[in-house]
């Protein structure tokens, strides 16, 4: 563990990331969509001579400036600060796998913000056609933004055999192309297309709803961004299975594990989040059409946010479902999500966890005393499983330990430790190591922390201090 780690009560540090992550997923998506948009519609007006269209889309890009400029420039910020806290093993290995990504997709954010605030300034300032020429910039440069993150966040799922061959001896970056358009980049990026698209409609429509200087030109652009929604309706099942078909093997298994038992079992909520997803879409393409169709010129701004927020569940399962489809790692087959590497796990466990710690609080070596078993045992806890779980919150261990002893706890841990082939747990969790007492020390830490006073180390508190009352008595 070669950094200190970040301790998050009740929902964990993952879900810090999720929060964020949720919130950016549906501003960014809509940057890349609504740049496409508003070059479109700007183009089609021309062609049309609709002038009665371009009040609105005025109105709309100013919006879109806002939300994209300022809050989807700081939550994406705000993720770099979250992952780097809670995940800092792996966030330093994607900066150093894809220096050259990042600094690519930095130039394209440069552009796309540029031209995003000249478009809107420059409204009816400089000749119609150029006007619309920055619109395609702004499109062009925040479509490859989209192509550049894509080949970073597939690599987490399936960094393909090519990099995972040279993962850890330093020749990483030779393998950068393979690793960057790995097994699932392209199904991945046709599925973001589509979601950019529907969501350029979606705020579309959440923004128009709130227009009312002219019912007609309104009810149409209302109408037309509707449209929007329908690429998504109709290819998402068949990206959605090419998918599917590239995933490894047993991710696949995970989901069809959960297709075969619904309602029972930890593997079924993947399937439970890809029905959400389905319901959700649903009833979003059914809201909108039944709407739109009979009154666009009603369509409020009740209607628009119950769309966004059908379309905010429909992120957030998805972004849910391929954290869990990646468990236990955050670089799959490379390294975990407690930021230990798969390959240093042997020896870890010959040379032990903490001694390669370096910012645990020290702990008093082989000391055998209570206290020294429960600081070591909490510096395991907090470094290899404080990333997915909580004490009392999310993914409480006081939850999943209650009614187990000492000697069932420590079995436990030693399932864990033995992660063999059929353990059920290494479809979500990591495999623990350390030297034997590191193991029994956890395994004492966490009896202490469920079983309070009925624990072994608490026992022994006890009867050291009665004994202690006996010398003094005398
Ligand atoms: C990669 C994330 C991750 C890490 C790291 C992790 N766990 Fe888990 N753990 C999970 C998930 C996911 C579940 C299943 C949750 C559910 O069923 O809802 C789970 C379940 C459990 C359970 C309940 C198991 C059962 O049979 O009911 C225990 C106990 C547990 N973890 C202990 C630990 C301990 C101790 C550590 C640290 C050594 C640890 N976990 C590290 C993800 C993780």
């Amino acid at each position: 563990m070669n950094y200190p780690v970040w301790d998050v009560p009740i929902i964990g540090s993952g879900w810090v990331i999720g929060i964020i992550a949720i919130l950016h997923t549906l501003i960014s998506q809509f940057a890349v969509g609504g740049g496409l948009y508003l070059a479109l519609a700007e183009h089609k007006a021309l062609k049309d001579g609709r002038d009665d269209w371009f009040p609105m889309l005025r109105r709309h890009s100013k919006f879109f400036l806002i939300l994209t400029g300022v809050f989807g420039a700081v939550s994406g910020v705000g993720i770099w600060f979250a992952i780097g806290l809670a995940n800092p093993e792996s966030t330093s290995t994607l900066i150093h796998n894809f220096v050259f990504g990042w600094a690519m997709e930095w130039v394209f954010f440069i552009i796309e913000l540029t031209a995003a605030a000249v478009y809107y300034y420059t409204w009816g300032k400089i000749p119609n056609k150029l006007h619309n020429q920055v619109g395609w910039l702004y499109a062009v440069s925040s479509f490859l933004t989209l192509v550049i993150i894509n080949g970073i966040l597939t690599f987490m799922l399936t960094p393909g055999d090519a990099w995972i061959e040279v993962a850890g001896t330093g020749a990483e970056s030779s393998r950068f192309w393979q690793a960057f358009f790995n097994p699932t980049y392209f199904p991945s990026l046709f599925l973001r297309i589509l979601v950019c698209i529907s969501l350029a409609g979606i705020w579309a429509l959440l923004s128009y709803s709130r227009m009312n200087e002219d019912p007609q030109t309104k009810a149409e652009m209302i109408t037309w961004s509707s449209k929007w929604l329908i690429p998504s309706f109709v290819l998402m099942p068949f990206f959605f299975a090419w998918y599917l078909a590239s995933v490894p093997e047993v991710n696949r298994q995970l989901l069809q594990l959960g297709i075969s038992t619904i309602g029972s079992g930890a593997f079924t909520q993947v399937t439970r989040i890809a029905l959400i997803v389905v319901m959700t879409t649903a009833t979003i393409v059914g809201i909108v059409y039944f709407f739109v169709r009979m009154a666009p010129e009603d369509f409020s701004f009740g209607h628009g946010v119950a769309v966004l927020l059908l379309a905010a569940v429909a992120t957030s399962a998805t972004e849910y479902a391929r954290e869990m489809l990646r468990k236990p790692y955050t670089i799959a087959r490379h390294m975990y999500s407690n930021g230990i590497r798969q390959a240093s796990v042997a020896r870890l466990n010959e040379e032990g966890y903490l001694t390669k710690s370096h910012w645990t609080r020290r702990v008093a070596g082989d000391a055998q005393t209570p206290e020294a078993i429960l600081a070591k045992g909490e510096a395991m806890f907090r470094g290899q499983c404080l990333a997915c779980h909580t004490e009392t919150g999310y993914r409480a261990m006081k939850k999943y330990l209650k009614g187990r002893n000492n000697e069932s706890i420590a079995n436990l841990m030693k399932t864990l430790r033995d992660y063999k082939p059929d353990s059920p747990y290494r479809a979500y969790m990591p495999q623990l190591v350390g030297k034997p007492d590191e193991i029994a020390a956890l395994a004492d830490y966490l009896d202490y922390r469920v079983n309070g006073k009925e624990s072994r180390l608490a026992q022994l508190m006890k009867t050291r201090e009665e004994g202690e009352k006996v010398v003094e008595a005398r």
